[in-house]
């Protein structure tokens, strides 16, 4: 006899704007694509550092550092940029924004080591995340970084190591809050059920521990600025809830999420979507600046705002250089082309349509024409642009994609290809940064038993 499991009711959860809208078309205060390839022969690049190539420019990042900072920035707040490491922790990438003065923002041991080995100085590093190992708390509590606590169980771990380190533990608290269907409920304590404040209670009774901020982020490519001065609204009440317990709030940190200059899937996207302003960013800071000032008291008279964008500072200042290697017809679809280049290095195509160019003049009389772009794996998934306009492609032809700075590069795969080569641009010209990799580096850290090896075999 078949045995029937218990009755499930079925569940349904409302899609509602910020739920459907977090990769919604946006431009960003530097939104020039051209500025990159004017700079550059794309042939040339290609010729010198393989095709294919992701290329930073050095213009772009500082620019979009300098926006960012701009539009949160107001008399009477010290403001504070901790670039999110995880967006693109290319080393060159985060040395040129530390020297344009941002900190740091990390979410791993890993993270926190190549601040170190910037020379970051430790107390402008944030140190975030559900899960720090005991040794990467106690190095980052030594050093004078900022450990944002994100649960209880984390709590009792700094009380631990505390007794220990032979300096005031510099703390903050992660704090979630109910808006919207956000479901970026999983990290920090919960505000409405008074787990945050019994988290401040607990701290302000524990005299090794320095308490010093207030943090919340509230999702991915926000475009409802409302959530932030929410969160500014809760984390004020925190503050006055843990002036009352005897601590000194000095900071309050709204996290990432601000969008950046890509553009949206249409099945992602909303009906109503529309290209943003260039100034996409001020909203944001008018959401949250008055409303910090006027409570300036409750953190020592000057709060320092810390933000810790991602995609805003990254993703406009990267293009992926490419080239196509087939053309083809497919039958009831027309016109494809298949590029050296995939979702391997650019998984951000699954939900971005990301800018697609072909870099060389066509000529007038040659038209547009639609085209679907693939990438190179073996695998049908792997599309770069379906159904796109553009002038005919031929084999060998230079294809430009924009806006690849965000997740393309710590997401990428070592999937069937090597990871191609990273050049940066900045005022001495071309200079690489990342080294292409070879079949060899898929193997690198294998080893292969005695008694398993073939003749000569050697990786
Ligand atoms: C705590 C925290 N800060 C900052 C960021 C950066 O986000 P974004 O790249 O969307 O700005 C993230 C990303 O998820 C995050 O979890």
């Amino acid at each position: 006899m078949t045995m029937l499991s218990p009755y499930q009711p079925p569940r349904l959860d409302p899609l509602t704007y910020t739920a459907v809208s977090k990769h919604l078309i946006a431009d960003v205060s530097f939104g020039d694509q051209s500025a990159l390839q004017q700079n550059c022969d794309v042939r040339e690049l290609l010729g010198q550092f393989g095709s294919p190539l992701f290329v930073v420019s050095e213009e772009a990042l500082r620019q979009l550092y300098k926006g960012f900072h701009s539009a949160f920035s107001m008399p009477g707040i010290d403001t504070r940029v901790a670039y999110s490491y995880k967006t693109n922790y290319l080393p060159a990438i985060c040395a040129i924004l530390h020297a344009e003065g941002a900190w740091a923002e990390v979410v791993s041991g890993a993270e926190y080591e190549l601040t170190r080995a910037l020379g970051v100085d430790p107390s402008g590093v944030i140190f975030n995340g559900p899960y720090k190992a005991n040794d990467e708390l106690e190095w980052a509590l030594q050093d004078g970084a900022i450990v944002n606590i994100d649960n209880f169980d984390e709590l009792k771990r700094i009380e631990d190591l505390a007794v220990h380190i032979r300096r005031p533990c510099r703390v903050g608290i992660r704090v979630n809050f109910k808006f919207g269907p956000s479901p970026w409920n999983k990290f920090g304590f919960n505000y409405e059920s008074g787990e945050a404040a019994k988290a401040l209670d607990r701290i302000g009774r524990n005299k090794a521990l320095k308490f010093e901020l207030l943090h919340n982020h509230s999702g991915t490519f926000q475009l409802n600025q409302e959530v932030y001065g929410r969160a500014v609204e809760v984390l004020i009440d925190l503050a006055k809830h843990a002036r009352n317990a005897g601590l000194e709030p000095t900071m309050v940190d709204l996290g990432g999420g601000y969008p950046s200059g890509n553009r949206l899937k249409p099945e992602f996207d909303l009906p109503a979507s529309q290209r943003r302003a260039r100034n996409l960013l001020h909203p944001y800071g008018e959401a949250v600046l008055g409303k910090l000032l006027a409570a300036k008291e409750l953190f020592g008279g000057k709060p320092t705002l810390v933000l810790e964008p991602g995609r805003a500072l990254v993703d406009s200042a990267v293009q992926l250089f490419c080239s196509v290697v087939s053309t083809k017809t497919i039958p009831n679809q027309g016109k494809a082309v298949i590029v050296d280049a995939g979702v391997n290095l650019v998984p951000t195509a699954y939900w971005y349509e990301h800018q697609v160019d072909q870099v060389e003049e066509a000529g007038e009389e040659a038209g547009l024409e639609s085209v679907s772009i693939y990438g190179p794996l073996c695998m049908q998934i792997d599309v770069l642009r379906e159904n796109m306009m553009l002038p005919p492609l031929k084999l060998g032809d230079p294809v430009v994609v924009s806006n690849v700075g965000a997740y393309c590069h710590t997401q990428s795969m070592q999937f069937i290809q090597p990871r191609p080569a990273t050049v940066l641009l900045g005022p001495d010209g071309p200079e690489l940064i990342r080294k292409r990799e070879s079949w060899r580096d898929f193997f690198v850290l294998d080893r292969m038993p005695n008694r398993l090896k073939p003749d000569g075999f050697a990786l």
